[in-house]
């Protein structure tokens, strides 16, 4: 059998990592992980493996619409825990609290609803993708508004060149894979 972080990374990787969207806005697409049962699983298992040895106790994950959304439910369900959605703008029936952020051409909004966690509970934010940090950083700063305790910010690639982790501040962030 392929070892889990040799079958993660490949299907990650190939058929070539980044899209050609050209530049610094070039995403990452992680649809061949996806379709391969075999590296979805062992991606989940590393993360849950992660996880488990990091922290004794987690509340919540939370995944950032969309692709976290691909990711957070069954690393939470592996975990026995509850799934919290951070969505984009006017997606979730309110009270939210919301937080904007840069993109390339713009601005946009992520939401949370507002009784989604309790204060002082521990929660991880998922999501497929650290680039520049935006998207990350503005469910950072809803999490903290809901007065939760952010336990990590986990992605499984990582954009290093982009330096996203430096708008993370002092949040602890964990990536996967990582990619000059
Ligand atoms: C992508 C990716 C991350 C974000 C990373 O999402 O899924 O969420 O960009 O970029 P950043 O670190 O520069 O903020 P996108 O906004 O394209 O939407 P999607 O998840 O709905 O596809
Ligand atoms: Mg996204």
């Amino acid at each position: 059998m392929v070892p889990p972080q040799e079958a993660a990374s490949a299907a990650a990787a190939a058929p070539l990592p980044v899209l050609p969207r050209g530049g610094v806005s070039a995403r990452l697409d992680i649809s061949p992980l996806l379709k391969d049962p075999v590296a979805f699983r062992a991606l989940i298992d590393l993360l849950e493996d992660h996880l488990r040895a990091s922290f004794p106790h987690i509340d919540f994950i939370a995944g950032l619409d969309s692709r976290g959304f691909l990711i957070g439910p069954p690393l939470a369900q592996r975990l026995g825990i509850g799934f919290v959605p951070i969505r984009k703008k006017g997606k979730l029936p309110g009270p939210t609290e919301s937080a904007s952020y840069t993109l390339e051409y713009g601005k946009a909004e992520l939401e949370i609803q507002s009784d989604a966690v309790e204060p002082g509970q521990k929660v991880v934010i998922v999501d497929d993708l650290l680039a520049t940090g935006g998207t990350m950083r503005a469910a950072c700063e809803l999490v903290k508004r809901l007065k939760a305790e952010i336990l990590e910010c986990l992605v499984i690639i990582e954009l290093k060149l982009l330096k996203g982790v430096e708008k993370l501040e002092s949040v602890p962030f964990y990536s996967l894979l990582q990619y000059d």
